[in-house]
């Protein structure tokens, strides 16, 4: 019987996968946990308590008292936000890991996952189709603390033999929980200002490319690697996951298709040295020869549901 522990049940990941997992453990086994308060759905379907991360005593105390045995530790701050508070979100993005991985070892919560992202290439890294094993030299700090962590990871995987799993996402697109403070917002923020407004001043130029990937796909695929016996595993840093890449302007387009009078404006801010110091597009063969990672979701299809479900939160269902 699994007993899980969710670290950032608030955010734009948890709000969604402590439902999937729910649905996969029985409402008891799943203990939501953030600093934030969460969505009703969250705190209504089973165990939901407030716990910081940072606190290493009480996580380990949650840990042992509730006789967890995985963890998904969801907290972070994200690209854009961490370079506003660099030696803060550093400290918080690495002491929530390495708290995560020294309560594991000191206790039966030995299966951990820990999401890393595209932000760990950086200039140098070969752009398009970038390939798992590759050039690595972010430069944002949160590209730096996902690498440092993937190192991290690995290595009380092979020291202490922690059960480390962990896939760098693609930007996720959601309609739940929006996304805060990440260079990837824009392709989230659009369908919602499509929706209130049907208009969209976009903070990367038109010709931006990135990957992207819808959150049921995230999510599959999360649980996918999770389920996978470890012997299939060839990495214990990270998994690339490639999703779908398209630029700005593409995306407009297929918002268009939907909303024809839909129109966006291009104002590039500080995030656009960001999204360009990242790949356009992953090559992420190795995440499906070893655990059958796959996606449902291309462009089009992730509009069409994006548009109507934050057209039903906003407006109400459509009979
Ligand atoms: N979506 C994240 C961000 O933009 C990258 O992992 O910060």
């Amino acid at each position: 019987m699994e007993r899980v522990l969710v670290i950032g049940s608030s955010g734009q990941i948890g709000s969604e996968l402590v439902l999937a997992l729910r649905k996969k453990f029985g409402n008891v086994n799943v203990f939501a946990t953030d600093i934030k308060n969460p969505p009703d759905e969250i705190r209504n379907g089973g165990p939901f308590q407030i716990l910081d991360v940072l606190d290493y005593r009480n996580l380990l105390h949650f840990l042992v008292r509730h006789n967890i045995t995985q963890v998904y530790n969801l907290a972070a701050v994200l690209s854009g936000n961490a370079e506003k508070i660099p030696l803060q979100a550093w400290d918080i993005n690495m002491k929530a890991l390495m708290n995560t991985l020294e309560a594991a070892r000191q206790s039966d919560a030995k299966k951990l996952f820990w999401p890393s992202s595209i932000a760990v290439f950086g200039p140098t890294t070969p752009r398009h189709n970038t390939p798992q094993l590759t050039v690595m030299e972010p430069n944002t700090v949160y590209g730096i603390s996902k690498l440092a962590g993937e190192r991290w990871g690995e290595y009380y995987c092979h020291r202490y033999g922690i059960d480390f799993r962990s896939v760098r996402y693609p930007g996720l697109i959601s309609y739940k929980t929006e996304p805060g403070g990440g260079t990837t917002d824009y392709a989230v923020e659009i369908y919602f200002e499509a929706i209130k407004k049907g208009s969209y001043e976009c903070f990367v130029s038109a010709d931006t490319a990135l990957p992207m990937m819808f959150m049921d796909d995230a999510i599959e695929n999360t649980l996918r690697l999770m389920d996978v016996g470890s012997d299939h595993l060839s990495l214990r840093s990270s998994y690339n996951m490639a999703g779908i890449s398209f630029t700005a302007e593409e995306l407009h387009q297929s918002i268009k298709k939907y909303l024809p009078n839909f129109s966006t404006t291009y104002k590039p801010d500080f995030r656009q040295a960001i999204a360009d110091s990242w790949p356009a597009s992953i090559d992420d063969s190795i995440a499906q020869k070893d655990w059958g990672m796959k996606t449902e979701y291309d462009l089009d299809k992730m509009t069409k549901v994006m548009l109507e479900k934050i057209g039903e939160q906003l407006n109400g269902p459509k009979n």
